[in-house]
C-alpha cells in the first residue's frame, strides 16, 4: 500500500497494519535505557587542542558526541523548530501541494523513508530540502508559513559554518592538515530533512526511522527538548540520547568512515515515537560535492597500503543509498575491496 502523510489533522486509534513491524524487529521501548555518559563538548572552551582531542576522542569510540557553544545563535535554532511546528500544522491539503516520493526533488514532502521500495512503512513524515548554494534551492521551498524561507535560510547558513569548522577539527585529529576533508571533498552539499513523528497509538510496533546509518559526511542533528526518540547503538544496546539544553547531536556519516579508512565508526542510529506528544527533529546533512573522489588519504592506510573500501565519487554512492531500503545493511558494505 502506497503510504500517505500521517501529519494529516487525524488521530489514530490504532497502528495501520503497514507500519506493524514483526515480533524480532520491535524497539523494546519498556528495556532502552538513557546514555547516560553521551559525550558533550564545549566548542567555546578556548583550547582548541583540547577540542580537537576530545572530538577525536569521540569519533574513535563513539561515532558521535554533542556540541555546546557552537556558534549557531539560540534565536536562529528557537525560530527553526518554531517554523518547523508550523509547516506541520498546516492543513494537508496544504502540505500535499509539495508531496514527492522521487528522492532526486531537491524540496519534497515525503512519509516514511523508501514508500515506493519498502513493505513496512515508518511513523514519519518529513521535509527534505537541498540548501546549498541557497540562491538555488530557497526560492522553491515552502512560501507557507510565510516566514519559512528566511528563517531556514538563516538556520542553514550558521549551521555550516559549524558543519564546516567540525571537519576542520576532524582533520586535524586524524592527523591531517586541518583543509584536508574541506578540501578534498569539494564544494560540499547540504541537505536537511525537517522530520515530524505524530503521537504514535501503538509506539511499541513501529519505528520513526529504523536503524540506519547516515549516507552523507557529517550530520547535525537539532532535537526539541521535552520529548525523547534519538537511539544509538552502542556495545550492542540502544540507547536514548536525551536532549540536551542548546546543543546540537552530531554524528559521523558513511563518507568519513570511508575517508577515515574506517578509524571513525558511522554510527548506528534509529528514532522510536511515543504516544504521548509529537516530536520535531531537524537534521542537516553536509554531504560532499556529486563528483568528488572518495577514497582515505596515504597517511590513513595499512601498512600495506590497502584500504577498507575502493574509491568511489559521491554520486555512485547517493544513487546506491536510494535505491535500497533503510533496513538492508550498512550501504558501505557493497564498496568493500
Ligand atoms: C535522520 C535521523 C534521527 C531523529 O534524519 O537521519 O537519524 O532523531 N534522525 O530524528
Ligand atoms: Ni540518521
Amino acid at each position: 500500500m502506497e503510504a500517505q502523510l500521517i501529519s494529516n489533522g487525524s488521530r489514530f486509534s490504532t497502528l495501520p497494519r503497514c507500519y506493524v513491524r514483526p515480533e524480532p524487529d520491535r524497539p523494546r521501548n519498556s528495556e532502552s535505557e538513557v546514555y547516560h555518559n553521551a559525550p558533550v563538548i564545549d566548542l567555546g572552551c578556548g583550547d582548541r587542542q583540547f577540542i580537537v582531542q576530545q572530538i577525536a576522542a569521540a569519533c574513535t569510540n563513539y561515532g558521535f558526541f554533542q556540541v555546546i557553544n557552537h556558534g549557531v545563535a539560540k534565536e536562529t535554532v528557537e525560530k527553526m523548530l518554531e517554523v518547523a511546528r508550523e509547516f506541520f500544522a498546516l492543513p494537508v491539503e496544504e502540505k500535499m501541494k509539495l508531496f514527492s516520493n522521487d528522492p532526486s526533488k531537491t524540496t519534497r514532502l515525503s512519509t516514511s523513508s523508501n514508500p515506493h521500495k519498502e513493505k513496512i512503512h515508518n511513523w514519519r513524515d518529513y521535509l527534505r530540502l537541498h540548501c546549498y548554494p541557497l540562491e538555488n534551492y530557497a526560492r522553491d521551498w515552502p512560501s507557507n508559513p510565510p516566514s519559512f524561507k528566511e528563517t531556514v535560510s538563516q538556520y542553514c547558513m550558521e549551521v555550516r559554518e559549524l558543519g564546516l569548522r567540525l571537519q576542520e577539527a576532524i582533520s586535524e585529529g586524524l592527523g591531517l592538515d586541518k583543509n584536508y576533508i574541506n578540501n578534498s571533498l569539494g564544494e560540499q552539499g547540504q541537505h536537511m530533512a525537517i522530520n515530524y513523528y505524530p503521537q504514535c497509538p501503538e509506539p511499541e510496533l513501529t519505528y520513526g526511522l529504523p536503524a540506519h546509518t547516515d549516507p552523507n559526511t557529517l550530520t547535525i542533528l537539532l532535537q526539541e527538548m521535552h520529548v525523547t526518540g534519538l537511539q544509538l547503538l552502542k556495545d550492542g544496546k540502544w540507547l536514548t540520547v536525551r536532549p540536551f539544553p542548546n546543543a546540537f547531536v552530531v554524528n559521523i556519516g558513511d563518507q568519513l568512515q570511508a575517508l577515515s579508512n574506517s578509524k571513525y565508526k558511522s554510527t548506528w542510529h534509529r528514532a522510536v515515537v511515543n504516544s504521548h506528544k509529537p516530536r520535531i527533529s531537524v537534521a542537516s546533512f553536509l554531504c560532499p560535492n556529486n563528483d568528488a573522489i572518495i577514497k582515505a588519504p596515504r597517511q590513513l592506510l595499512d601498512e600495506e597500503n590497502n584500504s577498507f573500501y575502493r574509491e568511489f565519487t559521491y554520486s555512485e554512492y547517493y544513487e546506491k543509498f536510494w535505491s535500497r531500503n533503510l533496513d538492508e545493511g550498512h550501504c558501505l558494505e557493497l564498496f568493500k575491496n
